[in-house]
C-alpha cells in the first residue's frame, strides 16, 4: 500500500498518519522529519535547509528528491509507504510518475486557514521521539512535560504565528495544484491512476480518523483499491 497524505502545515497529517500506518504496517516518510534531521549536521547544506524552514519557505526540489528516493530503496518499504509532506510541488509530484513510483491511494486532509493557526500555535513536541501534543486539544499529563520520559516539551521554530502565515502561503501557491493534479488523475482510465478521497479534517483527532477510514473503504468498494 503506497500512500500521500496531502493537507496544509498543521492540519494533522502526522496525526492521522500514526493510524494509518499501523493499518497496513508500513512505515512513515515523513520529509518535514528527514529535514529536520539533516538540519542538526553543522554543515553547508544543512544550514541551507534550517534557513528555508525556519522562514517557512520549501527546501529545493532536488534535496528533496534525493533523500526520498534513498529513502524508499530501504528494506521496510518493500510493502509499500506513507508520504507525509511529500510531494510539495507539482516537480515533486512528476519526479514519482518519472521513477514509475506509483500510488494506491492520495487522502487530502481539509482543514481551515483559522484551524490550522490554532492548532500549530498550540504544538508541543517532545523532539527526541517526535511525540505531538496540543496545550488545548491534546495536553500533557503535565504542562510541557512529555508523558512518557518526562522530558521538556519545545516549540517548533516554524511554529510562530508569521512563519505559520508564510507556511500556508506557500501551501496555496505551490502545494494546493496537488489537489486538482491527483483529483483528475484518479478520475482517469489509466491503470496507474491513483485513487482519491478527501475528508473533513476539521473535528477531533478521532473524529478524522473515522471518517479517514470510512472514505477508505468506500472508496475501496467503489474502485476496487487494495485495502
Ligand atoms: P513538515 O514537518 O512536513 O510540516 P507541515 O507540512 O507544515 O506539517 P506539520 O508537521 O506542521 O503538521 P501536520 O499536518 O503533521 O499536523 P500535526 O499532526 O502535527 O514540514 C516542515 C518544513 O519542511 C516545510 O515548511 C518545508 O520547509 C520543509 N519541507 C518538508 N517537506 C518538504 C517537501 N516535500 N518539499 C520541500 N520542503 C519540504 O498536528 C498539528 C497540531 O494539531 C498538533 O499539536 C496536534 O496535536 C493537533 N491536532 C492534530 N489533529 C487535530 C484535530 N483533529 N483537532 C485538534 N488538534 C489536532
Amino acid at each position: 500500500m503506497r500512500i500521500i497524505l496531502l493537507g496544509g502545515p498543521g492540519a494533522g497529517k502526522g496525526t492521522q498518519a500514526k493510524h494509518l500506518t499501523e493499518k497496513f504496517n508500513i512505515p512513515q516518510i515523513s520529509t518535514g522529519d528527514m529535514l529536520r534531521a539533516v538540519c542538526k549536521e553543522s554543515t553547508e547544506q544543512g544550514l541551507a535547509i534550517k534557513q528555508a524552514m525556519n522562514s517557512g519557505e520549501l527546501v529545493s526540489d532536488e534535496i528533496i528528491l534525493q533523500l526520498v528516493k534513498r529513502r524508499i530503496k530501504e528494506s521496510d518499504c518493500a510493502n509499500g509507504f506513507l508520504f507525509d509532506g511529500f510531494p510539495r510541488t507539482l516537480a515533486q509530484a512528476d519526479a514519482l510518475v518519472k521513477e514509475e513510483v506509483f500510488i494506491d491511494m492520495v487522502i487530502e486532509i481539509d482543514v481551515s486557514d483559522d484551524e490550522i493557526i490554532r492548532r500549530i500555535s498550540g504544538r508541543r513536541v517532545h523532539q527526541p521521539s517526535g511525540r505531538t501534543y496540543h496545550v488545548d486539544f491534546y495536553p500533557p499529563k503535565q504542562p510541557d512535560v512529555d508523558d512518557v520520559t518526562g522530558e521538556q516539551l519545545t516549540q517548533r521554530l516554524d511554529d510562530t504565528e508569521a512563519t505559520i502565515r508564510n507556511r500556508l502561503e506557500v501551501y496555496h501557491n505551490q502545494t494546493s495544484p496537488l489537489r486538482q493534479f491527483y483529483e483528475q488523475w484518479s478520475k482517469s482510465d489509466d491503470s496507474n491512476a491513483p485513487g482519491y478521497v478527501k475528508i473533513d479534517g476539521s473535528g477531533s483527532a478521532a473524529d478524522t480518523r473515522d471518517a479517514l477510514f470510512s472514505a477508505l473503504e468506500g472508496d475501496s468498494n467503489n474502485s476496487g483499491a487494495k485495502l
